[in-house]
């Protein structure tokens, strides 16, 4: 008699390998998962990081800290640049762009997001987006023939592709259409100081504007306003749109994502889904949201995996959602949900901002611009309980590490 509950023996295919679906890979056979592991990917590479793309790799071009590891093993089978194009939830089976069919008893969706494109100047050469290793090596290399960059959105895609730039001394340049930078991931007053980092460092922010042409024999971009901005390459960040239209065609419920539950289930038995792709109750808004963030994909896809190999033990996944920027030398840090009706400033010893704000008494949420150990500590307080209270935290002589070890503690 088999010691493993036949669960354990199911066959699990993976649409997606990104980092989530390669860490549903990995986790299950770290775990001893007994199935069959198949990974299908429709990209050439072998599965790689993302954040280092548009931070350390426009800067020196070296390839070889991105890739994922450790490797996968053996026991997962892996099919690469096999674009996965519909499923049949009733028979099990999912069918590949080569025509095959590939039967599962579990199927995960890992199939992230895709780049948001501008209609009107989607079909012009020297527009371009990221999100791949392709897209990030075409930047590169038109970065070289090039003097200016202009990036249309001022998230993280759009301010750290620009300070790459500037550090690659190329004339940069954000157009940002909403009255700040980074209005879907980081609070505002971050944001102001964010803007005039930037600006100190030369990179021109126009907020409020959008681009409505570009002329290609001056080599500008023409604004909404009438300005007009050096444009030498243009990379479009404007926001991503999930890849839910294989869970959408079979009935599974989507709306821009897939809706899971804290067990990564979907709306149809044995189809699962992880990272960026998935919308998600989060924690400490309690609504229902997409996280784009490198710390949900890895997070999901280990939670999922636990939750298969050591079922008695496994729990919702509920972490609270957190993410970095790099962004030249200014690193934010960013975790839980920064609307908090009351908020509290702090500058550390070295400079660095820290920003928490609570809501009904409890610590809702926590930015930090260069102050990665407050960051670390403090993200802890976000928990369904009063922790620390504004006049804490403020305090001249608190001690961040005794006050997080004391709350904690009670
Ligand atoms: P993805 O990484 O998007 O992987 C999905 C994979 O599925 C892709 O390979 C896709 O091609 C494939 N796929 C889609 N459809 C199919 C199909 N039908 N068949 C087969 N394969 C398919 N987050 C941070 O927290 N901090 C950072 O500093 C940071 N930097 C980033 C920098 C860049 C340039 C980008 C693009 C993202 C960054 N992120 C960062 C976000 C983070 O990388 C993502 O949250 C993470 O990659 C999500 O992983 P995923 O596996 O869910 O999706
Ligand atoms: P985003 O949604 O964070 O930001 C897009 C920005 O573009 C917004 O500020 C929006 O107001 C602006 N915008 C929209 N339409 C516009 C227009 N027509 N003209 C000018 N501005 C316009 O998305 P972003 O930055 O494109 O990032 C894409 C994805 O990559 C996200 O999932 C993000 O999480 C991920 N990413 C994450 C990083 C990080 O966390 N450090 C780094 C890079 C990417």
């Amino acid at each position: 008699m088999s010691k493993l509950p036949s669960a354990e023996r199911q066959s699990v295919v993976i649409v997606g390998a990104g980092l989530a679906g390669f860490n549903v890979a990995s986790a299950l056979v770290q775990r001893g998962y007994e199935g069959e592991v198949t990974l299908v990917g429709d990209e050439p590479w072998q599965p790689y990081d993302r954040p280092p793309l548009s931070k350390q790799l426009q800067l020196d071009g070296d390839e070889s800290q991105i890739w994922l590891s450790p490797e996968l093993p053996p026991k997962v089978k892996q099919l690469r640049q096999r674009k996965a194009m519909a499923i049949d939830p009733q028979r099990k089976e999912l069918r590949l762009d080569d025509g095959s069919t590939l039967p599962w008893d579990r199927l995960v969706l890992a199939t992230g997001t895709r780049p948001l494109r501008l209609a009107p100047l989607d079909a012009l050469p020297r527009v371009l987006t990221l999100r791949t290793l392709g897209d990030a090596r075409a930047i590169r290399e038109a970065m070289t023939s090039v003097a200016s960059l202009l990036v249309i959105g001022g998230g993280p895609i759009g301010l750290e592709l620009a300070a790459s730039a500037a550090a690659l001394g190329r004339q940069s340049t954000v157009v940002e259409k909403s009255p700040r930078l980074m209005s879907r991931s980081a609070p505002a007053a971050m944001a102001d100081i964010l803007l005039e980092y930037h600006r100190s460092r030369g990179i021109a922010i126009h907020l409020s504007r959008t681009v409505v042409a570009l002329d290609e024999g001056s080599q500008e971009a023409v604004l909404d306003d009438g300005q007009r901005v050096p444009a030498g390459l243009v990379v479009v960040g404007v926001g991503v749109r999930a890849n839910d239209e294989l869970a959408a065609d079979a009935g599974i419920a989507c709306d821009d994502g897939v809706f899971v539950d804290g067990w990564c289930r979907t709306t149809a038995p044995d189809v699962f889904a992880v990272g960026d792709v998935t919308r998600q109750r989060n924690p400490v808004t309690g609504r229902f949201e997409r996280i784009e963030t490198w710390a949900n994909a890895q997070g999901q896809a280990q939670a999922l995996a636990a939750i298969w190999c050591n079922p008695d033990e496994a729990r919702a996944y509920d972490a609270v959602p957190w993410f970095w920027s790099d962004q030249g030398s200014a690193r934010l840090q960013c975790a839980g949900a920064l609307t908090g009706e009351q908020q509290v400033w702090r500058v550390d010893a070295a400079g660095g901002r820290v920003l928490v704000h609570w809501s009904a008494g409890l610590v809702t949420g926590v930015a930090t611009l260069n102050a990665t150990r407050d960051f670390g500590l403090l993200k802890k307080l976000i928990v369904p309980r009063a922790t620390i209270t504004p006049e804490q935290f403020s305090a001249p002589e608190a001690n961040m590490r005794a006050l997080v070890q004391q709350a904690l503690a009670v």
